[in-house]
């Protein structure tokens, strides 16, 4: 028997000691929770991606009476941003989530989904994105998508 041992390294900032561009990120995620349309959950996240041209496109949440047929903050944000400027790659995301009148205290990370269409996103554009998720205690911060899905599924098995 063989055992494969996976780690994942997560940095753990506190806000202030963010660059001014990720403050800003993180700042445009904040804002975006304002437009979520949670009236489900109640659980308001916002998403803001950085392109390779220096422009942020936020985006949030939208659920749905039909639950499945709503859509992270996350996988709007980025197909927004794709359907919109499909040549930009993804340097860095920010998420953020607001409930109970709060942000809350706890990086708020990615969903499964989600990080799949991250990882997509990383793959096409051959370009590790950064990953800020935002919490009140502190932002944790990945280098790549790959940190979040050990073991992922991506084109490369398609050809194999
Ligand atoms: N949600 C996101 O938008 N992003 C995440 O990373 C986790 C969950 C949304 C989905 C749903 O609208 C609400 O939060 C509660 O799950």
């Amino acid at each position: 028997m063989q055992e494969i041992n996976l780690t994942t390294k997560i940095a753990v900032y506190p806000l202030e000691e963010c660059s001014e561009v990720e403050k800003k990120l993180i700042d445009r995620a904040k804002q975006a929770t304002l437009g979520s349309y949670a009236p489900y959950s109640n659980f308001r996240v916002g998403a803001a991606v950085l392109l390779e041209n220096g422009e942020i496109i936020a985006g949030n949440n939208q659920e749905n009476a039909a639950y499945p047929s709503g859509l992270c903050a996350e996988r709007t944000t980025v197909f927004f941003a794709h359907a919109a400027y499909p040549d930009q790659k993804i340097i860095a995301i920010a998420v953020a989530a607001w409930s109970n009148g709060t942000f809350t205290s706890n990086a708020i990370t990615p969903c499964g989904g989600c990080r799949q269409v991250l990882l997509e996103s990383e793959n096409r554009f051959q370009s590790p994105m950064r990953v800020l998720m935002y919490g009140e205690e502190g932002v944790y911060v990945v280098d790549s998508v790959k940190q979040l899905l050990p073991l992922s599924f991506g084109d490369e098995m398609l050809k194999s």
